[in-house]
C-alpha cells in the first residue's frame, strides 16, 4: 500500500509569552497523533510556528526596552526548549515573522485582490492620543452604558453580560496610558467573507469538522456573515500591506498562512515538494489541531482565503476543549496557571502525556488536569501496571537465564489476544479516541498481571531458578511488556526507548505487533519510569504561585529579556540538601568543536582529571555556547560543570553534564571560569 502524505499542525503559540499547561494539551494531543502516524510507517509531518505578529508583542517590546524582534527571537527560543522538554517532535518550528510568510501573505493577499475580495472603506475607532495608537477593545475601559458599573472592557460587561462598542462606553480611558480616547477615522481593508457563504455551508458539511462544530458554525452561518477587517494601522509589528502604506495586516490573517511558512521552510531544508501538499488537487492529507476558541479562524476565514488564492483546503480541522486544573479554569490568583518550564522543573513530562492522553477524547469538551487523580492515575498504571510487568520477570530472565528468553512462550494465546488488541488500539489513536486506546492498553496490562501473579514464577524459581518453565512465563511476561511499550510509544517516546534498549531488538513501530521476541538476549532491566510523588507536585504548584507573585511585582521585571528566569530571579527555592546533590567540578576543555546542523551548540569534551584508573575521565557535552565563542578559544581552558546531571540524549549524540555560564545570550556568555590554582576533577564546595 502506498504511503499517506500527511502534514499536521498545532495552532500557532504567540510570542508574547510562555508556553503553559493549555498549549501543552494541544501540542500533545497532536503529538502522539504525529508520532502514531510516523510508527504505521506513514509519511506523516509536524509543522508548528511562533505566532509573532500584533500590538500585544509591540506594547510588551516597548516595555521591556527591547525590539520586537528581539523580543520575539527570545521567545522563540524559550518555546522551543519547552516544547522539547514535553517530548514535542516537530519537524519544523518557525515563525510568523520570517520571510516565507511574508511572501505567502502577500501573495494570497495579491490573489484575493485580484479575484476582488478585497473592500476599502472607513471606519471610526477609538484612538489613544497620547500613545499615538488606535485601541483595540481590550484597551479601552469605562463605564457600561447599561448598568452603569465602572472599569468594564471596552466591548462586554462582566457586570451585566451586555455587549456594545466601545464607543459607546461612557468615561472610556485608554488601559495603556489612562488618556481619554478619542474618536478618529481610518481607512481599512476588509475580506469579502459574505461571498464565501454557499462555499462555506458546503465545506463546513464535507467531513471536515466535528459534529458539534459544524452545528455551531451553522449557526452563524445561518445568521449571515460579516466582512471581516484585515487590516490595522501603523504602529503595528507585522508586514505592510502591499501597496497600502502605513496599514498592516491583521495578526489573524497571516497566522494560519504562518502554516504553509513553516512548511515552506521544511521543504527548502529537507527536499520535500511543497506544491505536492498545497495544489488544490493535492492528494495529502492537511489536518489542524486548534482549540475551540479559534475555530472561526480555520474553518471560515481560512479555507475561504485558501480556495479563493488557488490552494487546498485542510482536510480536517480538529478542535479540542480547554484544560482546567483541579475542576477550574487555570487561574494566576489561585495559583493554578503553571507554565511548561515550571511543570518540568519538578516532573517527567511523560507523567502529563500519559495522563492527557487517558483523558483525551476526539471531542470539545474541557480535560480536567485534577492533581490527586494525575499522581494516581500515573502511579497506578505506569509504574503499578505497565513497569511492573518487565520488572517482575526481567530478574529471573538474567539471573537464571543469562538473559535469554526461551523458543517456545507459556501462554501463546495470552500473547495471540494481547497481539489481535492491535487493530482497535489503532483504531482509536486513528480517529483520537486516545482515552479509549488506553483503555485497551490497560485491559491488556491488567491480564498480564493477572497471568504473572497467577504463574507467579517466584514460587517455582525458588525450587529451582533455571527450570524451563521460569523462563516460558517470564518469556511471556516480558513480550506482553513489548506489546503494550509498542502501543503506548506515541504518548511514552522516552520511556519506550528505555524500553528498546532493554528488549535489545531495535526500535518499536506498529508492526512490531505481529511478532514475538523468542529466543533472544534481553538486556538488564533498568527502572523505566518512577513514581511521581505528591511532594514533586506541591513544589510545582508552590514555583506557580511563587511566579505569579514575582510577575506582579513590578521591580521584579527585568526590563532586558523575557527568559523568566530573569522576570523569575528567585522562584521555586530549593532546601539545602537539594542544592548539596549537585556536584559541581572544575574541568578542562580539552576538545571544542561546531555541531552540524546545529547553530547554537558547541560539542565539548572537558577533562574531570584522573578516573580511577589514572587516566582522564573525560566527557562529552554539547553547550549552547557558540553564540559567544569560537572553538579555538575555548581548548585548554578551566570552567565549572555540573557533573552529576543524568546524560541526556540530544539529536546530536549524548550530553554527559552541563557547562554552567551566565550573562543575557548572544555574544555576552560568560564561562565560569575557576581561579588559579585550580586543577580538573576539584570538586567546588
Ligand atoms: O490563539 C492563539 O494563540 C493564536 N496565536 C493561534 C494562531 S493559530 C494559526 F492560525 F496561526
Ligand atoms: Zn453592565
Amino acid at each position: 500500500m502506498s504511503k499517506r502524505k500527511i502534514l499536521v499542525t498545532s495552532a500557532l503559540p504567540y510570542a508574547n509569552g510562555p508556553i503553559h499547561l493549555g498549549h501543552m494539551l494541544e501540542a500533545v494531543q497532536t503529538d502522539i497523533w504525529v508520532r502514531f502516524q510516523k510508527m504505521r510507517g506513514e509519511n506523516c509531518i509536524y509543522v508548528c510556528a511562533d505566532d509573532a505578529h500584533g500590538t500585544a508583542i509591540m506594547l510588551r517590546a516597548e516595555k521591556e526596552g527591547i525590539s520586537p524582534q528581539q523580543l520575539i527571537d527570545q521567545v522563540n527560543a524559550d518555546h522551543k526548549r519547552t516544547y522539547d522538554g514535553f517530548l514535542i517532535n516537530f519537524d519544523n518550528f518557525h515563525s510568523t515573522h520570517s520571510e516565507e510568510n511574508r511572501h505567502y501573505s502577500e501573495s494570497i493577499y495579491k490573489s484575493l485582490r485580484a479575484n476582488n475580495r478585497i473592500a476599502m472603506r472607513s471606519i471610526t475607532q477609538l484612538f489613544d492620543p497620547e500613545k499615538g495608537l488606535f485601541l483595540a477593545d481590550r484597551f479601552v475601559k469605562g463605564t457600561c452604558p447599561k448598568c452603569k458599573t465602572d472599569d468594564q472592557y471596552g466591548d462586554n460587561c462582566e457586570a451585566c453580560g451586555a455587549t456594545y462598542s466601545p464607543n459607546d462606553l461612557i468615561n472610556p480611558r485608554s488601559t495603556l496610558s489612562g488618556a481619554t480616547p478619542v474618536q478618529r477615522d481610518s481607512e481599512h481593508y476588509f475580506f469579502k467573507l459574505p461571498e464565501f457563504s454557499d462555499f462555506l455551508k458546503s465545506w463546513t458539511r464535507s467531513g471536515t469538522l466535528q459534529d458539534q462544530v459544524a452545528n455551531k458554525l451553522s449557526e452563524w452561518l445561518d445568521a449571515g456573515l460579516q466582512e471581516w477587517d484585515i487590516s490595522r494601522d501603523a504602529p503595528y509589528f507585522g508586514f505592510e500591506i502591499p501597496d497600502a502604506p502605513g496599514k498592516y495586516f491583521y495578526v489573524w490573517l497571516d497566522a494560519p498562512i504562518g502554516y504553509m511558512a513553516s512548511f515552506r521552510n521544511y521543504c527548502d531544508r529537507s527536499g520535500v515538494n511543497f506544491d505536492e501538499y498545497w495544489n488544490p488537487d493535492s492528494q495529502a492529507e492537511l489536518y489542524h489541531f486548534i482549540g475551540k476558541d479559534i475555530i472561526n479562524f480555520h474553518a471560515l476565514f481560512w479555507p475561504a482565503m485558501l480556495s479563493d488564492a488557488g490552494y487546498r483546503t485542510p482536510t480536517a480541522v480538529f478542535a479540542h476543549g480547554f484544560m482546567t486544573v483541579n475542576g477550574k479554569k487555570m487561574s494566576k490568583s489561585r495559583g493554578t496557571f503553571i507554565n511548561g518550564h515550571t511543570y518540568l522543573n519538578h516532573l517527567n513530562p511523560e507523567y502529563l502525556r500519559y495522563f492527557l492522553a487517558s483523558r483525551l477524547s476526539d471531542g470539545v469538551d474541557d480535560l480536567d488536569l485534577n492533581l490527586e487523580e494525575f499522581v494516581n492515575k500515573v502511579n497506578s498504571d505506569l509504574v503499578g501496571k505497565v513497569v511492573n510487568i518487565a520488572s517482575r520477570c526481567a530478574g529471573f530472565i538474567s539471573r537464571g537465564f543469562d538473559g535469554q528468553l526461551s523458543h517456545i512462550p507459556a501462554a501463546p494465546e495470552l500473547l495471540s489476544e494481547c497481539q489481535a488488541a492491535a487493530t482497535e488500539i489503532a483504531q482509536a489513536y486513528e480517529q483520537r479516541e486516545y482515552q479509549r486506546a488506553i483503555r485497551l492498553v490497560m485491559a491488556q496490562a491488567d491480564k498480564a498481571n493477572q497471568y504473572i501473579a497467577e504463574q507467579a514464577p517466584w514460587t517455582i524459581a525458588k525450587q529451582n531458578p533455571h527450570d524451563p518453565q521460569v523462563q516460558a512465563i517470564c518469556t511471556t511476561g516480558i513480550n506482553l511488556f513489548r506489546l503494550l511499550m509498542t502501543y503506548l510509544k506515541p504518548v511514552l517516546p522516552a520511556m519506550s526507548e528505555k524500553a528498546e534498549k532493554f528488549l535489545n531488538a531495535g526500535e518499536l513501530d506498529w508492526a512490531s505487533a505481529e511478532t514475538l521476541l523468542l529466543a533472544h538476549r534481553i538486556n538488564t532491566f533498568e527502572p523505566l519510569i518512577t513514581r511521581v510523588e505528591q511532594s514533586a507536585v506541591d513544589a510545582m504548584l508552590a514555583e506557580a504561585a511563587s511566579e505569579v507573585e514575582q510577575a506582579e511585582q513590578p521591580a521584579a521585571v527585568a526590563s532586558a529579556a523575557d527568559s523568566h528566569l530573569l522576570k523569575d530571579p528567585i522562584a521555586g527555592e530549593i532546601e539545602f540538601p537539594d542544592f548539596a546533590r549537585v556536584d559541581l567540578r572544575i574541568v578542562r576543555i580539552v576538545e571544542a568543536a561546531y555541531v552540524e546542523g546545529a547553530d547554537k551548540l558547541l560539542q565539548l569534551t572537558l577533562d574531570l582529571g584522573p578516573g580511577p584508573d589514572g587516566q582522564p575521565h573525560l566527557r562529552n557535552v554539547f553547550s549552547g555556547i557558540r553564540s559567544a565563542y569560537k572553538p579555538e578559544q575555548l581548548k585548554g581552558r578551566l570552567t565549572v560543570m555540573v557533573a552529576n546531571l543524568k546524560p541526556r540524549k540530544m539529536k546530536f549524540g549524548m550530553s554527559e553534564g552541563m557547562v554552567l555560564a551566565a550573562g543575557p545570550g548572544g555574544s555576552d556568555i560568560w564561562l565560569l571560569s575557576p581561579d588559579e590554582g585550580a586543577q580538573p576533577g576539584m570538586r567546588i564546595m
